[in-house]
């Protein structure tokens, strides 16, 4: 990306992560939840510590905003201070909301300005380190709203972030399509961004297997309820059942309700669980357990990325307005539904490819240490940024996590 391109998609991205704070009050920014989900002042400080800290603060005579501020706003970056408590950011009246939005038009001036008189050398050095910062703040934008969700349906007046258009379906059969086994490659190609996670490209053996066309399904998770899925130890791992009873889960995440009548939380408010909709808000315990239940499995990543490699990253991403999963409205002609919508578990824990090898500097900490006790998502969601999927993006949760928008595609054998 030359300069007028990098900058103009800085100010783009920037731009955004405001929008969608704006139908939030100032009160709604400040709450936290649970340990896992950040408040929206949060996040939009760290999105700004980022930039700050990585890139303007390694050039000479930068004067920091405030530089107390900063182990408030470092997430978990060892190398670069001690990190203030995850779970404790809440607990933060200040810096206020007014003044982490001073801090970003300050940061916002000062990155325009780096942008375009930077030296060449500088310039040809720190790009790829915004290029990731940009990256960095549309992760974060899905995350911000996954944070809201949290946030706003915790509260008993069950609150709207704001209306969402209702979404009519069609019933579609679940059926499977035959893929070829074989020797298969699966990682960034290297045209356009990614993380390191997605590299090298790297070779996977498949045995000959079959994909849903289709996400499972609301009304088939109300099935699985039905037939006492969520009190049957043998369709459940070990870990997945201690967590199951201990947490006493019941219905996925923001489900309320009992028998056929069941209400779920959106970012619209609350309202009654269409069946036709994809399932969302289960964690891969979850979904392993109904995969078992269904006769089927998770599919594999490599599974996954051999079906999407050659496919269009087209589905309902941010973009579409919805910010929940859509029911299918025709019968797709083949494998439908792989972008957009809810996360995709797979069967696949998320390790490093071989051959992997971190970012450069501070920035080592982005991803690899994270490769133990997750397993990997694929496909995006419905608060995944368009331009921030691909076929060989990696994203990662606990097995037990169900605050992201994810679901379930089932695979089998053949
Ligand atoms: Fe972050």
């Amino acid at each position: 990306m030359n300069r007028a391109e990098l900058a103009s998609l800085y100010a783009r991205v920037r731009r955004t992560s405001e929008q969608l704070a704006a139908p939030l009050t100032v009160e709604d920014m400040v709450v936290q939840t649970m340990p896992d989900a950040s408040p929206t002042k949060w996040h939009l400080g760290h999105t700004t510590w980022f930039f700050e800290t990585f890139v303007l603060s390694t050039q000479p005579f930068h004067q920091p905003f405030e530089a107390r501020w900063f182990p408030l706003f470092n997430s978990y970056y060892q190398s670069v201070g001690v990190p203030h408590p995850r779970a404790a950011r809440g607990q933060l009246s200040r810096p206020t909301v007014s003044e982490v939005r001073a801090w970003r038009r300050a940061v916002d001036e000062q990155m325009a300005t780096w942008c375009a008189r930077a030296d060449e050398g500088t310039f040809d050095t720190l790009a790829p380190v915004v290029e990731i910062g940009i990256n960095h703040e549309e992760q974060h934008q899905e995350l911000l709203l996954t944070d809201v969700k949290h946030v706003l349906a915790s509260n008993p007046l069950a609150p709207a972030y704001r209306p969402l258009p209702t979404q009519k379906g069609a019933h579609v059969a679940l059926a499977f399509h035959a893929f070829d086994g074989g020797l298969i490659e699966i990682g960034h190609r290297g045209d356009g961004f990614g993380y390191d996670n997605e590299l090298p490209r790297n070779r996977h053996w498949l045995e000959p297997f079959a994909l849903a066309n289709r996400l499972v399904t609301a009304g088939e998770w109300l099935a699985f309820m039905c037939d006492r899925g969520y009190e049957r130890a043998e369709l459940w791992l070990a870990e997945g059942w201690e967590h199951s009873r201990h947490e006493r889960w019941h219905a996925p995440l923001y489900w309320r309700g009992a028998g056929d009548e069941w209400m779920i939380a959106t970012l619209g408010g609350e309202r009654p669980v269409d069946p036709l909709e994809p399932v969302c808000h289960v964690s891969f315990f979850e979904a392993d357990a109904f995969a078992r239940w269904a006769g089927a499995r998770l599919p594999s990543e490599a599974e996954w990325e051999r079906v999407t490699a050659t496919q269009r990253t087209d589905g309902n991403l941010l973009e579409s307005g919805a910010l929940h999963p859509c029911p299918l409205g025709v019968a797709p002609a083949g494998v439908t539904q792989l972008f957009g919508d809810v996360w995709e578990w797979t069967s696949s824990s998320y390790a490093p490819y071989v051959g992997y090898r971190p970012f450069q500097g501070a920035l080592a900490e982005y991803n690899g240490k994270f490769m133990c006790n997750q397993f990997v998502l694929r496909g995006g969601s419905c608060a995944t940024p368009a331009r921030h999927i691909r076929a060989s993006y990696r994203n990662f949760f606990p097995p037990a996590a169900r605050w992201q928008f994810s679901g379930v595609r089932l695979a089998r054998g053949r």
